[in-house]
Order: structure tokens, then sequence, then C-alpha cells
């Protein structure tokens, strides 16, 4: 009973149902989170992976910096050596991030050189010591994205050991990416598409730990989707779907949380945008680095590829501004977000 109360204060952050965009390199930097967040209140969002040597040694404002219109956000680290994790944990907090997530899923090979990501499965007994030396040195919470396995290790331990061991470390969500990552011979790219996807383990996981918060990532492309995922598991998390086709995190805090979306077509949710590129602008950003995140802004409505040919050739000029993405916004019928949905 005790036990029971505890562990429900402890996972108090994470009430289901959780819905997540993943973290993704190159791809949700801030310009991308900020206009993520205008697409739904309810996503927890993640940067990129930092890791903890570019986190100590480098230039923080510029790795760590975000918008206060972001939260809740996930700090993502990458690392393997508990009292650098730790380091970067608590400077994560002190710069106001929501949650602390370690990769222990990305397959590069600069990831491996590092000895940090997906080989770190093979080593639960250091991404507990990991977990642990976060836990001392932060109070938000701290969690651990992974694989169900790599390469020949059966994941019906492989997953299990790691995910006891984490969360006997005090790890406060599991997210898995419901797939083996294979270390030799596959790129990162084919390692999220080739390793078969096993949903069925990820739901086993939940099944054996049913108080702990887990998350499910990999392959899924429609809010529809994440919803049947939350028959089975705490939260559903979202990547190139998210990235590529943002008009479907339009129907996230409807279709997820029975609340409305912040705006009611991507049209207003980008005017809702123009204040903070102004700012970026004036702040020496060109308008490119924020208009790249909405190439898939607009899915299936007339002017949604003239919208995409404006953003590829005139928002890349020198010098273009609000009133060039204006432009590009009255090339496309303005529909409800529900009406993009395929
Ligand atoms: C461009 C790109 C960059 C990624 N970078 C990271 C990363 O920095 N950290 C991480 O844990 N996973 C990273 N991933 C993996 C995603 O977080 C996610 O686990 C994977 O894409 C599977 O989910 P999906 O099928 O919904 O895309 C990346 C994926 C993509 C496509």
């Amino acid at each position: 009973m005790t036990q029971s109360i505890e562990k429900k204060e402890k996972y108090r952050y994470f009430k289901p149902p959780i819905f997540a965009v993943a973290p993704m390199m190159d791809w949700t930097d801030r310009h991308c989170r900020v206009f993520h967040r205008l697409l739904s209140r309810r996503a927890l969002l993640y940067t990129e992976m930092v890791t903890t040597g570019a986190i100590i040694h480098g230039d923080r404002q510029r790795l760590l910096g975000f918008d206060a219109s972001e939260h809740p956000v996930a700090l993502q680290l990458g690392g393997s050596n508990p009292r650098d994790l730790a380091e970067s944990a608590k400077i994560g907090e002190d710069f106001g991030y929501d949650e602390i997530n370690m990769n222990v899923g990305c397959p590069s090979d600069r990831v491996k050189g590092g000895n940090f990501g997906a080989c770190l499965m093979a080593e639960p007994k250091l991404v507990a010591e990991c977990v642990a030396a976060m836990k001392q040195a932060v109070k938000i919470p701290v969690t651990v994205k992974c694989r169900i396995g790599i390469d020949d290790q059966d994941p019906e331990i492989a997953l299990d050991v790691l995910s006891r061991a984490v969360i006997a470390a005090g790890a406060d969500v599991l997210i898995v990416h419901a797939r083996k990552a294979w270390l030799n011979g596959l790129s990162p790219k084919e390692n999220r598409d080739i390793p078969p996807l096993d949903y069925d383990r990820v739901y086993r996981l939940k099944a054996a730990l049913p108080d702990v918060p887990i998350s499910i990532n990999g392959g899924i492309v429609t809010i529809a989707a994440a919803k049947a995922h939350l028959d089975h598991v705490d939260g559903a998390m979202l990547g190139r779907a998210a990235y590529q086709e943002p008009w479907r995190l339009l129907s996230v805090d409807p279709e997820l949380f029975g609340e409305p979306a912040p705006y009611a077509t991507m049209h207003d949710a980008i005017e809702a945008l123009m204040p903070y590129i102004e700012r970026e602008l004036a702040g020496g950003t060109r308008l490119h680095s924020i208009t790249r995140h909405l190439v898939g802004a607009f899915h299936g409505v007339p002017g949604a590829r003239a919208f995409r040919r404006y953003l590829a050739e005139v928002c890349t000029r020198p010098g273009a501004g609000t009133e060039t993405l204006r432009e590009a916004l009255r090339t496309v019928e303005p529909r409800p977000a529900a009406a993009m949905a395929a």
C-alpha cells in the first residue's frame, strides 16, 4: 500500500496519456519546437540530442537556449559518464528544462565511438549508474529512451534487464523505440526502418511493470494510431510523422486530450509564429532557418505544392522576412486540420 502511494507520488509528473514529439538531430531545434508548440499545447517536446562534452565545454547558450513558449520541453543528453551526465543534467535543469532524457537508442558511428546511444543497451549497469547520478543532481524527472535490444540480444531479456536497472536507479519514464538497433552494417537511417517493429514487446514490458510510465515510439504515423497505442501503454512518441507532416499535430489536443487545438487552421498557427520570427530575424536569424520546418505544413490542399516551392525558392533569399512568408501562405487555401487528414 505504502509502496503504491510512493510510486504514485514518484510518477506524478507523468499522468497518462503522454504525447511526445521525438528528439531528432538537425530537426527538432528550437525554431521547430516553437512551431510545434503552436500546434499542440499538450505535446511534450524534445531537443535534439546534445552530448555532455558539448554542454560542459561548448557554447551553452547556443546549445541549450530555448524560448519560454516551448514548455513542457525535455533536454536529451548523449553520454555515458555518470559525472558528466549529472553535471549536464544540472546545467539543463538550471536552464529551465522540464525533463532530462538519456539517449540509449541512437545507433550512429559517431555515437558508438563515444560509447553512448544504443550500444549502452549492452551495459545496463552503467546506464543505471548514469541515471542514479542524474537523479541525485536534479529535481526534474529523468527519463530514458532506448531500443528493445541491439544486434543478437534477445529483446525479451535485454529490454527487461535494462528497464529494471534504470527504474531501480530512479528513472521516471521509459520511452521505447519498438525495434532493435543493428550496430554493424546499417546506417542510422536504415536502423529506423529495417529492424522490424515489435509493439507487442513494449506492451509486455508495460504489463510486467504496470506502475512505470512507458511510452512507445517507432513507425507511428497518425494521431489515431497513437491513440490506439494508449490502450496498452502510457504514452506515444512520434518522430518523422510529426516533423514531416506537422499538420497532424493540430489534432493532438482534440483527439487525445479532449481540448481544442490552439489554432483552428495551420494558417492561424503560422500567423501566430510571426512575432517569434520577427524577433529572431532582428537577432540575425535567417528566415529559412525557421521556415525549413514548415515544409510539410500543408497536405492535400490546393496550393500546398506552391507553398513548398515558395519556401524553397523565395524564403531562402537573403533579406526574406515575414511578409515573404505571408505571401507564401496566400498561395494555399485555408482549411481546418481535419480536412488535411489522410
Ligand atoms: C533526422 C532524425 C534525427 C534523429 N535524432 C535522434 C536523436 O538525436 N536522439 C534520439 O533519441 N533519436 C533520434 N532519432 C530517432 C527518433 O527519435 C525516433 O526514435 C525514430 O525516428 C523512430 O520514430 P518514428 O518512426 O516516429 O520516426 C532521430 C530520427 C530522425 C529521423
